[in-house]
């Protein structure tokens, strides 16, 4: 396996990949591509609720010291995702109940035992994760319910816990909903006017070939305008979004993607140097994306390499920008 350049290396800001460990310690050319092509790493999903802290009095660290040991080993920045979110909670927790204190005391647990273990060891975490719906409304959710200043706590624990960590907020879908964008603004404001530590905005940018150019690019002046830093965190591009099963990735597709992909990398580039955290792509290949597992869409091809793990056209592309 040698191929002369990579495209962490053309950039600035850090290419990131989020990672799977099992597909990390068992294939060979998913491990390869993880470490030539990319510079940060984040975990999927060992370092989520559900996975690190399955029962109240357990935490299991293994899986995201995997990664950590990888990202050490290789170089690689590791961004922590996440410590706040409304899925992918264990059963104990949706099961908890007490007053308000007994929530709070829960829910910092969780955060500063997570945050210590790996500080030093992440540059940054998504504290709080999809916290509005789309219409700019909170999202209900044990969090909310139970705790009504939850974000704000959150950031203020986590900070408490590892100091030197850039605190993010994160969420998807800001492009096509201007209330949940305008309700990511007001929280960053209300965060920052009550000097509770906030350092960047996650995009996630789960986006499709019809996503606006003129959506995206607004969405990414009005989070620089924060003066925060900017990370793409979750890119992927997907062809064939409403699932059609005689989808064909034609010529036409493949273009329409190359297109998207130039688009958010050239808006992403136009974000001032110290803004940028980098860009990350929701796992390596096209067979590892979550649209194929979680979605159960096999028709779909949102990401750089193929089912081969070979590099696709729109590749080559960003790798001579
Ligand atoms: C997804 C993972 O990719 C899946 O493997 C898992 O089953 C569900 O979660 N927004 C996020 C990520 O912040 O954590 C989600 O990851 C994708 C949407």
């Amino acid at each position: 396996y040698s191929q002369d350049r990579y495209i962490k290396d053309q950039y600035t800001f850090p290419i990131g990949a989020s990672v799977n460990p099992r597909l990390l310690s068992t294939n060979e050319a998913y491990r390869n591509l993880a470490t030539s092509e990319f510079n940060s790493i984040t975990a999927e999903n060992h370092m989520k609720m559900m996975l690190i802290h399955p029962d109240s009095e357990l935490f299991d660290f293994s899986k995201g010291d995997e990664l950590i040991q990888f990202a050490r080993d290789n170089n690689k920045r590791m961004h922590g995702h996440t410590l706040v979110w409304h899925n992918q909670v264990p059963a104990w927790m949706l099961a908890f109940s007490g007053d308000l204190q007994a929530w709070e005391n829960m829910l910092k647990n969780h955060i500063q035992t997570v945050a210590k273990h790996y500080q030093g060891q992440v540059s940054g975490w998504d504290v709080v994760n999809e916290a509005f719906l789309d219409d700019g409304s909170l999202r209900p959710s044990i969090w909310s319910k139970n705790i009504p200043d939850y974000i704000a706590k959150s950031f203020q624990w986590a900070h408490e816990a590892d100091p030197n960590a850039l605190l993010f907020y994160n969420d998807y879908g800001q492009d096509g909903k201007p209330h949940k964008m305008e309700a990511i603004l007001n929280l960053v404001k209300d965060l920052q006017a009550r000097q509770i530590p906030i350092h960047g905005l996650g995009l996630q940018m789960h986006i499709n070939i019809s996503a606006k150019n003129e959506d995206i690019r607004r969405v990414i002046e009005q989070s620089t305008a924060t003066g925060l830093a900017i990370h793409f965190s979750e890119l992927d591009i997907a062809v064939n979004p409403k699932n059609d099963s005689t989808f064909v990735f034609n010529e036409a597709a493949k273009e329409a993607q190359m297109q998207k992909f130039n688009l958010v990398f050239n808006a992403y580039r136009a974000i001032p140097k110290q803004q940028q955290y980098g860009i990350t792509f929701w796992n390596v290949g096209d067979r590892d994306s979550w649209l194929r597992g979680y979605f159960k869409r096999p028709k779909e091809y949102p990401l750089l390499f193929d089912d081969q793990y070979h590099r696709k056209p729109v590749y080559s592309n960003l790798l001579y920008p």
